[in-house]
């Protein structure tokens, strides 16, 4: 198990554009590996190459804690729906915000192995895949912030207080 060092707000990498991967080598598997370590880690549900300092489009989701999806040269292939509610992102540490989502999204993208696969998603899954997908591209979930970014523990406090 190796933890790689997660990218944070401020970084300039975090707003750059990842390269397509050309094909599966030993480092590029290397690095899926290592994103996995990271994220489980980190309690996170998802992570992109960029975080951990990769300009390639890979990243990996997990929204139940024990069935990793890893997606190479994602596209998306259609979104429907909406939702609305709280992200987060192990780029911006201890931070949360209102972000409206696609309900469902439909995908495509190769895995580990370089297989093609296409996967649909609704829900939490649907939401942590078009946040990692912005990664992909540059962007961070604090531009779509609804209303303004709060410290977990601050919604922490807010929440045990309406409970
Ligand atoms: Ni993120």
């Amino acid at each position: 198990m190796a933890l790689r060092n997660v990218r944070e707000q401020g970084e300039l990498i975090l707003g750059k554009i990842s390269k397509e991967v050309k094909e599966m080598t030993p480092r590029t598997a290397e690095l899926i590996e290592d994103m996995l370590d990271t994220m489980y880690e980190a309690n996170g549900v998802g992570l992109a190459a960029v975080q951990v300092g990769v300009l390639k489009r890979i990243f990996v989701v997990d929204v139940t804690g024990e069935d990793p999806y890893i997606f190479v040269n994602p596209k998306i292939l259609e979104t429907s729906g909406e939702q609305s509610g709280q992200e987060g992102c192990l780029s911006v540490p201890g931070k949360t915000g209102i972000v409206t989502r696609p309900n469902y999204v439909k995908i495509a993208a190769y895995n580990e192995n370089m297989e093609y696969f296409e996967l649909e998603g609704e829900e939490l899954l649907a939401r942590a895949i078009c946040h990692e997908y912005d990664h992909l591209d540059g962007h961070l979930y604090v531009e779509k912030v609804e209303g303004r970014l709060m410290d977990v523990e601050e919604l922490e406090e807010e929440e045990s207080a309406d409970a």
